[in-house]
């Protein structure tokens, strides 16, 4: 074809990317590889490989070791081993081998790009351009934390070893998001890649190599499901990080309640795309072709939910159609190919069927009429119509190329829609009304919600799911703190069950320096009481009809506390999620009702020691109410203090990360310091604007009588804290399968911990526990502050543009 005849046609001639430099890198390896374990290459134990393809034309890249439990524990005895030397390395040190490490990836980026486009199948356009340089700058942007971190993080000490799960749809980039913050905060780790995608992993093993890191700092072991399995299993492992489907993340999360191991979990999603009628059609059509089209669609965050205002529905599916009919799909290393190859064949199985089962379901299918490869693993750009917000399509992740659109009128209707699932992973919103588009995405339940654009990431921002999408950040100060403990907290002594031993630690010291004494408690007997749960602003009876008995340290029978069920429980939530008032409160009121409850209760401390004073020493009695009363005081100044940031992405936006509350929270309170324990989890839950749900400690629930008059009378509005008397061993459970429960906190013994992770698998709520481990309630350089505050809080980052 003439140059003449080109310009008529527009015709793209081949633009293939040159994979001499990857194969050739292949061929080095005689196309077989091991496992990279203490820096050198080890054949599996069991002997067993399995194959890598390449899913442009289905063709074998490359043999890959099969992991066993046997090569998973030969990896963490070199990652255990590495530790310590690790650590004790200045934070200088390993900011120059994270630092290193993301020179050589850029110096590497070509080989990089073309392994992973001929591993994975997404076009090189994509790895070239956005996959290995964000790979580069998330080592940059954490060499900078290693350096940091000791006059930053100066109590936090690293979890040790690190297990860490990726999927196949970034693998390199996934790699990174882990690896850089784990290094920076001073683990040493075990990685596993998928099984589809193990080429790029491998390749940076040789980079970890090449910059001298320590043998052991990391280490990569390739295999399916069963070897990551292993990996989570592993006794000697401190952490698991995980990124992958729901299935597996539930799976996991049950696999490790039993144990003290740290989790984050980075699942999938439905993301919604909500246009609005004053968007701009234009760069919303191209921002949409990014959202869905990006990495063939199997992107956890894609925008596979368009929700269109009903007025420009019509013109925006024409204009969609005609865009869908332009995009080029194709040999992946094809620099003009906008969609590449699906990952494998079983995933197209996947997708196949979801589409044939949203079609059943009522779904109009429109696909444009492109010219599809003759070989490999390919799926059509697809647009399905008329979607039922409760269909498959809408409500399952299909992880390819298929939009699914539905329509809305107002505004508050497209946060029902766009609220309408059971993740929260990210959401676009299209309006030029800048008031429009932070009013709905401040009401999105989602991680990252894209203002006028969409699928930006940045090392400085952290990234990561609300409900069924997993918990976790990362990505900036939070993904670091996934990584590390409170120092005093990992040293902390375990609980013992016994009551009376938990009391000894009771420090005298801070009963001390409180600056009180207990010298005007008479020592008449408690008055003989029942009470009941406080429910919605009311004093309820329960359900059951049946009560405990409470008991004086010395035997006496003090009164009666209502026994609480499944049906309380419910009642809770359901007055909990009615409180709107309270999350939708200025932090300033809820500041002032705080501060009302520390006037209250300072009002009434005598009355209130001295009853508790049947219960623990008269010692701790007035230091547990004193302290109280300092600790809401500390909490009502953290209200309005407890800010996000804005963070500066290399590009032209900015992303406002807001700490939002995450919603209603179940909390088990501690036996050891009955009111202190209370006050010191439900004080920050309060301040950042969750609803609660509290059982106050066993040994003394009495205590809810007086709290719901200090309550009532603090103007604190009714459903925002509810309490529910009774045993641990009966309320765990309905608080830990409640759907409308987001988040669980339980701090008492190690066995309740384990279960309350155990029994959240159902929505995959965020479980925050002492893991058993003795807290010092009266110490408030550990009971009190970020700690407590930054579980109370899910980070949600808003990304707008500004400029032209
Ligand atoms: P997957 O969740 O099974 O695989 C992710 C990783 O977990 C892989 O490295 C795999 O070997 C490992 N794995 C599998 N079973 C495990 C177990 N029991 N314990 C520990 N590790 C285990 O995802 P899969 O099967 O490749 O894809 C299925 C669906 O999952 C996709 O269609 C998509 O909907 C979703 N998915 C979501 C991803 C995300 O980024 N959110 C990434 C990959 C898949």
């Amino acid at each position: 074809m003439s140059i003449a005849e080109k310009f008529v046609s527009m015709e793209y001639g081949p633009a293939p990317e040159d994979s001499k430099e990857a194969v050739a890198w292949l061929e080095r390896h005689a196309f077989r590889f091991q496992h990279f374990i203490s820096g050198a290459w080890h054949p599996p134990a069991a002997g067993a490989y399995f194959d890598t393809i390449d899913p442009s034309n289905g063709e074998k890249l490359a043999t890959i070791a099969q992991g066993s439990a046997a090569d998973v524990d030969a990896a963490v005895k070199a990652a255990r081993a590495a530790s310590p030397g690790w650590q004790a390395i200045t934070p200088h040190a390993r900011a120059r081998y994270l630092y290193a490490i993301a020179r050589l990836v850029q110096k590497h980026s070509r080989l990089f790009a073309v392994l992973e486009t001929m591993d994975n199948g997404k076009p090189i356009r994509e790895s070239r351009d956005i996959d290995i340089p964000l790979v580069a700058r998330h080592f940059y942007y954490h060499a900078g934390w290693a350096q940091l971190r000791g006059q930053e993080l100066p109590d936090h000490i690293p979890c040790g070893v690190v297990g860490q799960i990726i999927p196949w749809n970034f693998p390199l980039l996934m790699l990174a998001w882990k690896i850089a913050p784990a290094l920076a905060t001073g683990n040493t780790v075990v990685l596993k890649p998928a099984e589809f995608t193990p080429l790029t992993a491998l390749a940076f093993a040789e980079i970890c190599q090449e910059a001298g890191l320590p043998a052991g700092v990391v280490n990569i072991i390739t295999g399916d499901g069963s070897t990551g399995e292993a990996l989570v299993k592993h006794p000697d492992v401190d952490k698991i990080a995980f990124t992958g489907s729901t299935e597996v993340g539930r799976a996991i999360r049950a696999a490790t309640a039993t144990s003290h191991k740290k989790l984050s979990l980075e699942l999938g999603g439905k993301s919604p795309f909500i246009v609005f009628e004053d968007a701009d059609l234009d760069s919303t059509v191209e921002g949409l072709v990014d959202g869905i089209w990006f990495n063939q669609g199997q992107v956890c965050c894609a925008g596979s939910r368009l929700l269109m205002q009903e007025s420009i529905a019509e013109v925006l599916i024409s204009k969609i159609q005609t865009r869908m009919s332009t995009l080029r799909i194709g040999a992946p290393l094809d620099k003009a190919i906008d969609i590449g190859a699906i990952v494998a064949q079983v995933q197209l199985d996947r997708i196949r069927k979801l589409v044939d089962q949203g079609v059943a379901d009522g779904a109009t299918c429109w696909q444009p009429r492109l010219a599809m490869p003759a070989r490999g693993f390919y799926y059509p750009p697809t647009l399905l119509s008329n979607v039922h917000p409760t269909s498959i399509v809408a409500q399952q992740e299909i992880f390819g190329p298929v939009l699914a659109a539905m329509t809305f009128r107002t505004p508050s209707e497209a946060v029902e829609l766009a609220n309408n699932t059971v993740y929260g992973l990210a959401a676009c919103v299209w309006s030029e009304s800048v008031n429009v588009a932070l009013h709905v995405a401040a009401q999105i339940k989602a991680g990252v919600v894209w203002v006028n654009c969409t699928n930006l990431f940045d090392a400085s921002c952290g990234f990561g799911g609300y409900r069924e999408s997993g918990y976790g950040r990362e990505g900036g100060r939070e993904g670091l703190l996934e990584y590390m403990e409170p120092a005093w907290f990992k040293n902390a002594p375990m609980l013992l069950p016994e009551l009376s031993v938990v009391s000894s630690q009771f420090s005298e010291k801070a009963a001390n320096t409180s600056g009180h004494s207990d010298d005007n408690l008479d020592r008449t007997p408690a008055i003989d009481r029942t009470v009941k749960l406080y429910i919605g602003g009311k004093q309820a009876r329960p359900d059951s009809g049946y009560s405990m008995e409470v008991r004086a340290s010395d035997g006496r029978l003090l009164g009666e506390a209502p026994l609480g069920n499944r049906k309380d429980i419910r009642n809770a939530v359901e007055a909990a999620r009615k409180a709107t008032a309270w999350p939708k409160a200025t932090a300033h009121n809820r500041a002032q009702v705080l501060y009302y409850c520390a006037e209250n209760l300072s009002q009434r401390r005598d009355e209130i020691a001295q009853r508790l004073a049947a219960v623990v020493s008269e010692k701790q009695a007035t230091a547990e109410v004193d302290l109280s009363i300092e600790r809401i005081f500390s909490y009502a100044a953290w209200a309005d203090k407890f800010d996000g940031a804005v963070h500066n992405p290399p590009f032209r936006h900015v992303a406002i990360a807001m700490n939002e509350p995450i919603g209603t929270v179940g909390v088990i309170c501690p036996r050891e310091a009955p009111l202190l324990g209370f006050f010191s989890l439900v004080l920050p839950l309060l301040a950042v604007g969750n609803t609660v749900i509290a059982v106050p400690s066993e040994t003394y629930p009495l205590i809810t009588s007086d709290l719901y008059q200090l309550f009532d009378t603090s103007d604190l509005p009714a459903g925002a804290l509810n309490i529910v008397t009774g045993y641990t061993s009966q309320l765990l459970k309905p608080l830990a399968e409640h759907d409308d429960v987001d988040a669980l906190w339980c701090f008492a013994d190690e066995a309740s911990a384990a279960a309350a992770k155990a029994m959240s698998v159902g929505n995959l709520k965020q479980v925050f526990t002492n893991e058993g481990r003795a807290i010092d309630w009266f110490n408030p350089k550990v009971a009190e502050g970020r700690w407590l505050l930054e579980h109370a809080t899910q980070v949600k980052n808003i990304w707008v543009p500004y400029g032209e």
